[in-house]
């Protein structure tokens, strides 16, 4: 067990041969001792050390050991208490135990006493902590999960299929460390889940941190965690995520924008896979996987030395990359239908159908924010939409000239072209004879002059001009 394991007990008692005495049984025991002989003293102790237990003497001098009790809970709420009290003093127990105190004794005691009162304290106490680690766990847990759970991944372009059977290959190898990278929105955080869930690790944490958005001084203890009191605000004991994830995966998303301390902090955590808590020095040993991703050229930054070669080495065991919708437009279709449906009955418009023209229009569209601008456009139409049938134009504006305007465009040079084409042609067939290429065309000879200066277009042909 080390020294982390241990229950921590502080004996709170006027009596130094008392305190000393007790503290002494409890060496070379699983429970670490610390003594006071003052509520100060007791106090300070509290402050720097977390303790899980109290000892405490109800009958302190000059001070009302109820008083201190109250103070206590309400300082350090997961401590428990046991009290000492005097023989007969039954009253002042009861009011002990209403205050929350977890046990007491009567002085005398024997040792066999205090050793059956402490066991059962720490039996409540390690439960305690493990409701402690599952809180942390699911704290970090729901706010990725709850929010985005997304296990689905549509599509059938050959490309998605092969992307698909990657992360089946990372899944089955739960130790390879693997890079996705792909534009904003093409569902690198979701085939990372898909990965984690796959794999053997599923039945541990999958945890999701944007390692741009930390706090450059918070880092350190984010990712190692931090011992209470090792700097201002660490009021309590915390894991980091590299001890959260043990077992589980570790999400690094946009890699690129890590600062070269972080790289270099997690580059040896990754390799040694033991860490130590900011202000402690017992090492803990974790083991996780980590899948990181961007939407960066990360060999750009690497050419830059804005990332380091030997992490990205680390990183990209497995490579996964994800095409833009744009390259996939196969995909377009069963994903806007799967979107449809979830919406649909979000919104509790079960009976909706979905116009041929949203096919059309969105199938020109280039999405530059990839799945996830079709899933919000998609999402807004279905609000936005009375009556049972989705149209194109309860798609945004923008969307409907994108599309339209460049067909337009597109028409309009081809018009363009045959006419120039159809112009040459015809006058090349009349050995460039304007009048008869004009009869020929069906058009007055002055409108073929204007149409031939429009177009730039000479009755010499231009390679013997
Ligand atoms: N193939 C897919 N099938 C179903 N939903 C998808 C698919 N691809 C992406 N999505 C959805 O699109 C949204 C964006 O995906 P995700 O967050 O995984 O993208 P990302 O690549 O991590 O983007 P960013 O680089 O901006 O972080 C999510 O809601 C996700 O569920
Ligand atoms: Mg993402």
């Amino acid at each position: 067990m080390t020294t982390r394991d241990k229950i921590k007990i502080l004996i709170l008692d006027d009596e130094k041969q008392f305190t000393e005495e007790l503290s002494g049984f409890f060496q070379g025991s699983d429970y670490q001792s610390f003594e006071a002989n003052t509520s100060a003293e007791g106090k300070k102790i509290l402050a720097d050390h977390e303790i899980d237990l109290l000892i405490l003497d109800i009958r302190l001098p000059g001070v009302n050991g109820l008083d201190i009790l109250k103070e206590v809970k309400l300082q350090h709420p997961r401590m428990e208490v046991i009290i000492i009290s005097a023989h007969g003093d039954m009253d002042t127990v009861i009011k002990a135990m209403r205050l929350g105190a977890f046990d007491y004794l009567r002085k005398p005691f024997r040792y066999i006493d205090i050793q059956i009162a402490i066991e059962r304290t720490q039996k409540y106490l390690q439960m305690q902590r493990k409701l402690k680690q599952m809180e942390e766990r699911n704290s970090l847990i729901s706010t990725t999960l709850e929010e985005k759970i997304d296990r689905q991944f549509i599509g059938v372009s050959p490309q998605i299929l092969e992307v698909f059977e990657q992360a089946i290959t990372a899944a089955n190898y739960p130790d390879a460390n693997v890079l996705i990278t792909g534009e904003s929105g093409t569902g690198k955080e979701n085939i990372a889940r898909i990965i984690h869930y796959l794999s053997i690790r599923n039945e541990h944490v999958f945890c999701a941190v944007n390692s741009s958005a930390i706090n450059e001084t918070l880092l350190e203890s984010e990712f190692f965690g931090h011992k209470k009191g090792s700097f201002t605000g660490a009021i309590a004991d915390k894991m980091g995520f590299f001890e959260v994830c043990n077992g589980g995966t570790l999400f690094l998303d946009e890699i690129a924008d890590m600062s070269l301390n972080l790289q270099a902090k997690i580059l040896r955590a990754t390799e040694e896979k033991v860490i130590t808590r900011v202000g402690d020095t017992n090492p803990i040993r974790t083991d996780f996987r980590i899948i990181s991703a961007t939407n960066h050229d990360i060999n750009k930054r690497v050419e830059k030395k804005k990332f380091r070669l030997d992490l990205l080495h680390r990183l990209n065991t497995l490579h996964i990359h994800i095409p833009a919708l744009r390259e996939r437009p196969q995909d377009i279709k069963p994903l806007l239908i799967h979107f449809v449906d979830v919406y649909a009955m979000k919104f509790n418009k079960p009976t909706l159908h979905i116009s041929m023209d949203v096919f059309d229009v969105l199938l020109k569209y280039d999405f530059p924010g990839n799945v996830r601008e079709l899933r919000n456009l998609t999402e807004r139409a279905i609000i936005l939409c009375k009556s049972n049938l989705l149209g194109i134009n309860d798609f945004p504006v923008k969307l409907q000239k994108s599309s339209s305007l460049e067909e337009d465009a597109t028409f309009s040079v081809n018009l363009k072209m045959h006419e120039v084409n159809m112009i040459r042609k015809t006058l090349q067939t009349c050995n460039y004879n304007k009048q008869a290429a004009a009869d020929a065309l069906g058009i007055h000879r002055d409108a073929l002059s204007r149409k031939m200066k429009k177009f730039n277009i000479t009755t010499i042909p231009e390679h013997l001009g």
